[in-house]
C-alpha cells in the first residue's frame, strides 16, 4: 500500500494523504538558518544548533504526534451561530476532513495544497538561500459562486531557545518571556535584556486585524492547538506576554470575490545584533530592529519570494548535476540523482541532531557519523566538506584520540553522549582521502589545525591524520588486534562496560582500561585508512611515515588471519576475557556483518578465496528480503559482557536489524569480487523507492533511508525506524555510484569501471570532477566484468581517466564483457 507517488519530473514525492503511517518530513535550509517540515506543517526551526538556538517549541512525545509550529487557520466569518466552520489548511491541527489533500516534498521546501469548503489554499514553506528566516507562502483561491469571507490566521510558538532547558527548566522560564510588537510583526525576545544577543520575529505582509503573544489568550483555559478560542471566536486579544509561554499569532481578514485568487507571506525570522549594537536607543531596552527591517521589506513581498524560490531551485539542481545516471533500473536512477543525494546532504548538515527521532537536544554532530556523511557529498560540496574536516580535526585530542562529538554551535568536541570509541580517529584518514580523491587539494594537509580546540596548540592537518592512525597503534591487544575501548562503529558492543544499574547510559557509564578486548572491525578499518595514509604520505613527501604504517599494515593482515579468521566469515572481536565474538563458537552472535564489510573492503581475502568465503555466509545466514541484518541469531538475554547491544529486544537496532548503513559496505564487497547482480539486489532489497508498495509495513518515508528496517528476529520485521539522519544515505550512495556503476575519484584521476549486473545492457551516467564534466557511456558487449575504455574516441589502458581540467567535456566509452569468441 502507497501514501502517494514519486514525481521525478519535478523531483518531489507527493503524498496524496494526510495521516501517513508516521509523519513524512522534509527538511527547510542549507547552513544556518535549518527546519524540520511533516506533511501537515509540523516541525520546528532553529538556528545553526536544535538544542541552543531553538526558535520553535516542539512537544516530544505528544499525542496527537506532529502538532506544531506551523500553525495556519482559516475561518469563514460567514457562518454564524454556535458552529463556526474552521479548518486547517495543512490538515493539522485541526484535522478537519479537507475535499483534497496533496503534500509535496521538494528539495529545500515543502508544498500543502488542499481544498475546504470551496476553498483552495496552497502554502509553501522554504527557507531562502543565505537567509535566517523561513517563508510560508500562501495562496487562498475562492471557488464559490459566492463572495466569501474569510479569517485566516497564521501562528508560531516560541522555543525559549535552549530546547533541553525549555521542556525541563519550568520554575524558572516560565517567568522570563518577553515580545515586542510592531503592526504585522511580533518579536520574540526572552533574556535578551540580559546575556542573548538574538531574537526570532514572526511577521505578516498582509494588514492584520489583531495579533496573540500569550499562548493562554489564543488558545483559552485547556484546550489545545487544534481547538483555539481565539479562532473559534474569530478575533484575537492583542495579548503581550510577560512570562509563560510567548508565541506570536497574526488574525488577517480577507475578501475574496469568486474565482479571485489571494497571495501573503508569513516570515519567521531570526537575527543577531552585535553586542554593542543590541538596542535602539541604545540606553533602553527596545530592540535594534535595524537589521531586520530591510529583510521584511524584502521577503514579505510575494514577488521576492518567488525569486527566492526559483535560486534556490537553481542551487538544488547545480548540487545535483554533479551525478546523474540513466540506467535500466528505476529506483537507482531516482534515489542517485535524486533522493540520496539530498539526503546526504540534509544528513551532512546534521549529522544525527535533530529528526522526528533525534530530538535535537541529544547529539550534536558525531565525529565517526560527520566523517562517514561526508563520503556522500563531497562531490557536490567541496569546500564545505574542506571546513568541516577542518572542525572535526580541531577537536581531535593530542593523542589522535577524537570526541565522539562536538556542538555545532560552539564547535567544541565534548564527552556528552560519550567517550573511547576507538575506530573514532580512524575515519577522519577515511573522509579526507575521499577530499582529496575529488578535489586533489593538497594543500588542506599544510592547513594549520588546533587540538581540543586550544588555540597554540596548531599543527598540519596532515599531523592530525598521522595521529590518528598511529592512535590505533598505540593501542594493540593480546592478539595484536585495535583494542576497542568503549565500542567500535557498532556503538552499543560495549565490551568494556558491565553496566548493571537500571536506566544506566551505556554511552556515558564509566568503561574499564580494557586492555583485553579487540576489533576485528577495527582492524579492517585500519587497514583501510593506513592505505590511504600511505598514498596521502607518498604524495607529501613523507616516505618514511608510509613505510612504517605499510609495515604495520603487514602486521595488522597476519594478526587478522591468525586471530579474526573464524574459518567461513571473519570474526567480529574478542571480549574482556579474550572469548571470541562473531564466531561459530558462540551460541548466538555467531557471524556479524560489519567485519565481513569492512576487511575484504580492506582487500582481505580477495585473492585466495577466503573473501567470497565470507560473503558467501553472509548470503546464507545474515541476508533477508528486507536486507542484512547485524548479526545472528540476536542475543535473547542480556549479557553484562557485551553491553547494550544485548539490552535491545532481538531483532531491534543494534541488536539483530537491518542497518542500512553497513549493507552497502557489503554491497562494496560484493562489486569487489566482480559480483555487481549480488551487489545490485543488495542494494534494493533495502532501497526506499523500491520500498515503496509495502508503505503500510515499512512505515518511514518511501523517499530515505532508515538508519534501520526491523530484523528477521523481531515480531515486525520489515518496519522501518530512524528516518533521515543515518549514514545509510553517504554509503549507498558510495555504493551505487562508485562500485556498481563503478565511478569513483582516485587520487591520479576519475577511474571508471563498473561492476554492471548481468542484466543490464549498459547505462549513462554525467559527473562533474575537478571542474570539467565526464559523460559516460557503458554497453555490455558480453558476459564477465572486463572492461575497455576509451576517452574521447581513443583506447586506453586501464581505468583511470587523467583529469581534464577545468571546463572540459570529456566522453568515456566502456565496453564491458569478453567479446563472445
Ligand atoms: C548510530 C550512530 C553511529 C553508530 C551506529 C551504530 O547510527 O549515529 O555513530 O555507528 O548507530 O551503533
Ligand atoms: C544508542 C543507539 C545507537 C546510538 C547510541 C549513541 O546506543 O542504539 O544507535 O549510536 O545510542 O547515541
Amino acid at each position: 500500500m502507497r501514501y502517494g507517488h514519486f514525481d521525478d519530473e519535478r523531483r518531489e514525492y507527493v503524498i496524496t494523504r494526510p495521516d501517513t503511517p508516521l509523519p513524512w518530513i522534509n527538511y527547510l535550509g542549507c547552513q544556518d538558518f535549518l527546519a524540520l517540515v511533516s506533511n501537515t506543517g509540523g516541525g520546528y526551526a532553529f538556528y545553526k544548533d536544535a538544542r541552543l538556538r531553538r526558535l520553535t517549541r516542539y512537544r516530544y512525545n505528544a499525542v496527537p504526534p506532529d502538532q506544531g509550529s506551523r500553525f495556519l487557520y482559516l475561518r469563514d466569518d460567514e457562518r454564524t451561530g454556535s458552529s463556526p466552520e474552521c479548518w486547517s489548511p495543512t490538515w493539522q491541527p485541526l484535522r478537519r476532513p479537507l475535499d483534497a489533500y496533496e503534500c509535496r516534498h521538494g528539495l529545500g521546501y515543502t508544498r500543502i495544497q488542499s481544498r475546504c469548503s470551496g476553498i483552495e489554499s496552497g502554502v509553501q514553506f522554504f527557507v531562502p538561500l543565505g537567509e535566517d528566516l523561513e517563508i510560508w507562502l500562501v495562496a487562498l483561491t475562492n471557488h464559490r459562486s459566492r463572495q466569501a469571507r474569510l479569517s485566516l490566521f497564521g501562528a508560531v510558538e516560541f522555543c525559549l531557545w535552549d530546547a533541553w532547558d525549555d521542556a525541563t527548566n519550568f520554575q524558572r522560564n516560565l517567568s522570563l518571556g518577553e515580545v515586542e510588537v510592531e503592526p504585522g510583526v511580533v518579536y520574540h525576545k526572552t533574556e535578551y535584556r540580559e546575556r542573548r544577543d538574538h531574537f526570532a520575529y514572526f511577521a505578516c505582509s498582509e494588514p492584520t486585524v489583531g495579533f496573540d503573544t500569550q499562548r493562554s489568550a489564543f488558545l483559552g483555559p485547556y484546550r489545545g492547538w487544534d481547538a483555539p478560542l481565539a479562532v473559534e471566536a474569530g478575533s484575537l486579544s492583542n495579548s503581550i506576554a510577560s512570562g509563560w509561554y510567548p508565541m506570536a499569532a497574526h488574525h488577517v481578514r480577507l475578501t475574496l470575490d469568486p474565482g479571485e485568487r489571494k497571495e501573503l507571506v508569513f516570515l519567521l525570522g531570526f537575527k543577531e545584533n552585535p553586542p554593542d549594537g543590541k538596542f535602539d536607543p541604545a540606553d533602553s531596552h527596545v530592540l535594534n530592529k535595524r537589521g531586520v527591517r530591510p529583510v521584511l521589506d524584502r521577503f514579505l513581498q510575494v514577488s521576492e519570494c518567488r525569486l527566492a524560490l526559483s535560486d534556490l531551485a537553481a542551487h538544488w539542481h547545480d548540487l545535483l548535476s554533479g551525478l546523474q545516471a540513466t540506467t535500466p533500473e528505476p529506483h537507482v536512477n531516482r534515489m542517485v540523482n535524486i533522493w540520496t543525494a539530498y539526503q546526504a546532504i540534509v544528513t551532512f548538515n546534521l549529522s544525527r541532531s535533530a529528526s522526528y527521532f533525534d530530538t535535537g537536544i541529544g547529539r550534536g554532530m558525531g565525529f565517526r557519523d560527520a566523517s562517514q556523511d561526508l563520503l556522500g557529498c563531497v562531490h557536490m560540496i567541496p569546500e564545505r566538506a574542506r571546513e568541516r574536516l577542518l572542525d572535526l580535526a580541531a577537536t581531535q585530542l593530542e593523542d589522535g584520540g577524537a570526541y565522539h562529538q562536538y556542538q555545532p554551535l560552539t564547535k567544541r568536541g565534548n564527552n556528552d553522549i560519550g567517550a573511547g570509541f576507538n575506530d573514532d580517529p580512524l575515519w577522519l584518514v577515511v573522509a579526507t582521502a575521499a577530499y582529496l580523491k575529488e578535489t586533489a587539494d593538497w594543500s588542506i594537509l599544510d592547513h594549520p589545525v588546533p587540538f581540543d580546540s586550544q588555540p597554540g596548540t596548531e599543527s598540519p592537518l596532515y599531523e592530525h591524520l598521522r595521529r590518528a592512525v598511529q592512535f590505533t597503534l598505540n593501542r594493540l591487544g593480546p592478539h595484536g588486534l585495535p583494542l576497542i575501548g568503549r565500542a567500535d562503529w557498532n556503538d552499543c558492543l560495549n565490551l568494556n562496560t558491565f553496566s548493571s544499574t537500571p536506566g544506566q547510559s551505556f554511552q556515558t557509564a564509566p568503561v574499564g582500561e580494557g586492555r583485553i578486548a579487540e576489533s576485528v572491525f577495527i582492524s579492517g578499518l585500519f587497514l583501510l585508512a593506513a592505505s590511504e595514509m600511505c598514498a596521502i604520505a607518498l604524495h607529501a613527501g613523507r616516505s618514511t611515515d608510509s613505510e612504517v604504517l605499510e609495515a604495520a599494515s603487514r602486521a595488522m593482515r597476519e594478526a587478522i588471519w591468525a586471530a579474526g579468521w573464524d574459518g567461513e566469515w571473519f570474526r567480529r572481536a574478542y571480549d574482556s576475557v579474550g572469548a571470541p565474538i562473531g564466531s561459530r563458537q558462540c551460541s548466538e552472535g555467531q557471524i556479524f556483518i560489519e567485519p565481513q564489510g569492512m576487511c575484504v573492503m580492506a582487500g582481505l581475502g580477495i585473492d585466495d578465496g577466503r573473501a567470497r568465503m565470507a560473503l558467501d555466509s553472509v548470503a546464507a545466514r545474515l541476508a533477508t528480503p528486507d536486507g542484512i541484518v547485524l548479526h545472528a541469531p540476536a542475543y535473547r538475554s542480556y549479557h553484562l559482557n557485551l553491553g547494550e547491544i544485548s539490552s535491545y529486544p532481538p531483532g531491534y537496532k543494534e541488536n539483530g536489524a537491518v542497518f542500512c548503513h553497513t549493507n552497502p559496505w557489503i554491497m562494496i564487497a560484493e562489486a569487489r569480487l566482480g559480483r555487481g547482480d549480488a551487489a545490485l539486489d543488495y542494494y534494493l532489497r533495502i532501497n526506499p523507492s523500491a520500498r515503496e508498495d509495502k508503505s503500510d509495513l515499512h512505515r518511514c518515508e518511501p523517499y530515505v533511508y532508515a538508519q534501520m528496517i526491523a530484523g528477521k528476529e523481531s515480531p515486525s520485521q520489515g518496519e522501518a525506524k530512524n528516518s533521515w539522519l543515518t549514514g545509510a544515505a553517504a554509503w549507498n550512495l558510495v555504493a551505487v555510484t562508485q562500485w556498481i556503476l563503478g565511478i569513483r575519484p582516485t587520487y591520479d584521476g576519475l577511474e571508471v569501471a563498473p561492476v554492471m549486473p548481468s542484466g543490464w545492457g549498459g547505462f549513462e551516467a554525467v559527473r562533474r570532477f575537478r571542474g570539467a564534466t565526464y559523460h559516460v557511456h557503458v554497453t555490455r558487449i558480453g558476459a564477465g566484468n572486463d572492461l575497455q575504455l576509451e576517452i574521447d574516441n581513443q583506447p586506453v589502458d586501464g581505468t583511470v581517466v587523467a583529469p581534464a581540467g577545468p571546463g572540459a567535456e570529456v566522453q568515456v566509452v566502456v565496453k564491458v564483457g569478453a567479446l563472445a569468441e
